[in-house]
Formats: C-alpha cells, sequence, structure tokens
C-alpha cells in the first residue's frame, strides 16, 4: 500500500520507520505517465523504499504560464503509484513547501540559469532549484531520480548537489519514448489532433537528421565543416512541407552542448547532447537526444 504523507511530521515517522532502507525519491507535478512509472521502476532498482513527490510548484511557472490550468489528478496518480508498489507519495501544501510564502530562496548555476529554455522562461530554474532544495532537505533521500527528457534541469539538478555537498546520487533516466517516437511528457498530454502530433515529432525527426548528416560529414574529413545552426535552417527548410502544421511550429532554439559538461557547441561531437524547443500555438514542446547513443542505437538495428 501506498501511503501518502502530506506534513513534515508525517514524512519525519516516515523516514524513521524506514529504519535503515536506503530511500530514492522521484520528485513530480503529478499527473503521472509511463514516463514517471519508468523514473518509479528506476528509483526501485536503486533503493528499498521509493517515495514520489507530488507538488505543483508555484514558483518555476512564469506570470503567463499554465499554472491554474496544470492537470491535478491526485485520484489517478495515488492508483498509479499503488500499482506501482511506490511505498510513499509526499504531498505537501504551499504552506509546508513555502512556510516563508513563496520566495525564492535558492539560484540557479549562473552559467546555466538563463540558456535555452531559461532565456525564454525567466526564472524558471530558481523556481524548480528552490523546490527540489527544500525536497531535498525535508526528505533526505539517497537517491534522486530525475528524466533525460528534461537535459537542462538535469544539468541545474546536478549543480545543485555539487555546490551544497548534498550527500545524494543523482540518478538520470533515459527519456522514454511513445511507439512514433513522440517522447512522454505532461505537455506532450496538451496535444490534441493527429495533425499536432504529427508536427511535434518534428523536433525529434530533425535531432535525427542533424545527428545523421553530422555523422555522414565526419565520415568524409574534406567536406568543410557545417555549422549546427546552418544545417538546421538547411534542413528544417526542406522537412517543414512534411509536417501538416509545419508553418505553424516556431522553433525556440536547436542548440547542442556538451553532455559532460552542458557547454554550448557548434559543432557536434561524439559527446553532444541536441536540445531543441519549439512552440505550436499556446504549446510549448522541447526534446532531447544524445547524437552518439542515436547512432549506436542505429547501428544495432541495421
Ligand atoms: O520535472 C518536474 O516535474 C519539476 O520541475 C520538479 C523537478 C518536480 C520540480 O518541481
Amino acid at each position: 500500500m501506498t501511503v501518502v504523507l502530506r506534513t513534515l511530521e508525517e514524512l519525519h515517522n516516515w523516514k524513521n520507520a524506514q529504519a535503515s532502507q536506503k530511500i530514492a525519491l522521484v520528485p513530480t507535478m503529478g499527473n503521472l505517465h509511463a514516463g514517471h512509472l519508468a523514473l518509479v521502476k528506476e528509483a526501485q532498482r536503486h533503493a528499498e523504499a521509493v517515495i514520489v513527490s507530488i507538488f505543483v510548484n508555484p514558483t518555476q511557472f512564469g506570470a503567463n504560464e499554465d499554472l491554474d490550468r496544470y492537470p491535478r489528478t491526485f485520484e489517478a496518480d495515488l492508483e498509479a503509484c499503488e500499482n506501482a508498489q511506490v511505498d510513499a507519495i509526499f504531498a505537501p501544501s504551499v504552506e509546508v513547501m513555502y512556510p516563508e510564502g513563496l520566495k525564492i530562496t535558492h539560484h540557479a548555476e549562473e552559467s546555466l540559469a538563463n540558456r535555452l529554455c531559461g532565456a525564454s522562461r525567466q526564472g524558471h530554474f530558481d523556481g524548480v532549484v528552490t523546490v527540489v532544495h527544500r525536497l531535498f532537505s525535508v526528505v533526505e533521500p539517497q537517491f534522486a531520480v530525475f528524466g533525460q527528457k528534461d537535459a537542462q534541469q538535469v544539468a541545474v539538478i546536478k549543480a545543485l548537489i555539487e555546490s551544497e555537498a548534498f550527500p545524494i546520487k543523482l540518478v538520470v533516466h533515459p527519456m522514454v519514448r511513445d511507439s512514433d517516437g513522440l517522447a512522454l511528457s505532461s505537455r506532450n498530454q496538451y496535444l490534441q489532433t493527429p495533425e499536432e502530433r504529427q508536427t511535434a515529432l518534428a523536433l525529434f525527426e530533425t535531432m535525427q537528421g542533424l545527428a545523421v548528416a553530422f555523422h555522414t560529414l565526419n565520415q568524409a574529413p574534406t567536406a568543410p565543416p557545417l555549422n549546427l545552426q546552418k544545417a538546421f535552417e538547411l534542413s528544417w527548410k526542406a522537412l517543414q512541407p512534411m509536417y501538416p502544421l509545419g508553418q505553424e511550429l516556431q522553433w525556440d532554439y536547436v542548440e547542442a552542448v556538451d553532455d559532460e559538461t552542458f557547454e554550448p557547441q557548434a559543432f557536434l561531437t561524439s559527446n553532444s547532447r541536441l536540445l531543441v524547443a519549439a512552440r505550436l500555438g499556446a504549446l510549448r514542446l522541447i526534446d532531447t537526444l544524445h547524437v552518439q547513443e542515436l547512432l549506436d542505437e542505429a547501428k544495432e538495428r541495421a
């Protein structure tokens, strides 16, 4: 049975009852889907006791973002956690998480905070760091499991653990995709029509195209180096007509970073991670892939 903990006292008693068992935390904002349940499974591989936090964190939403519309589906989430044999859900109120009001108490590392998603979502990562800092401090897990889908968030949390010396092992679970390749995410659930879904796939397919193009170029070392932005512009021009709502897809960024250091790269290397974000109507979509992993998978399938 999954126990539901709402106060710090309930959390404290639950932690004491775990005696010397290791605890893994899976932080979420609820509305659980198969991607979250994959994180739970990963957590269960690392620790005897798994706790899922469900808290829609107001400080990570911008003024014109969807805080009020964010789906709150506690009953379904509880059922999903019971089926997945989660030991506990920590579902605190705003007052429990922010006893001194909705203030930012911790900041994301400067070199990460305002790039990529941070550039169009000012203050977002400060909100994430503030709430995750609080979760880490009150839950005190030995492991914390995050999804690779939010690659920048992973980099921000890694920096937080290092800078605060939290004795927590960060576990990053690979992206979970639907059978058509679309990333499983709360936002992607808002895609309603087949055209919207097909167009959202353009993010993944464009990254795949770029990775393959760079790989092919690397095989021909005499070819002139191809800048990532230029390659994207050329390929999107050719690809756009293939997507039903291609004209309406507003690219926010298409970037590559070193997967280890998160340093921006103009040219891909074997350790590159591609990161993309685009708007489709009111929806903001993100996706990511590791270039070498994609090429290795393709080789295995061949
Ligand atoms: O990834 C999320 O769902 C949120 O950003 C997190 C980590 C639970 C913090 O609110």
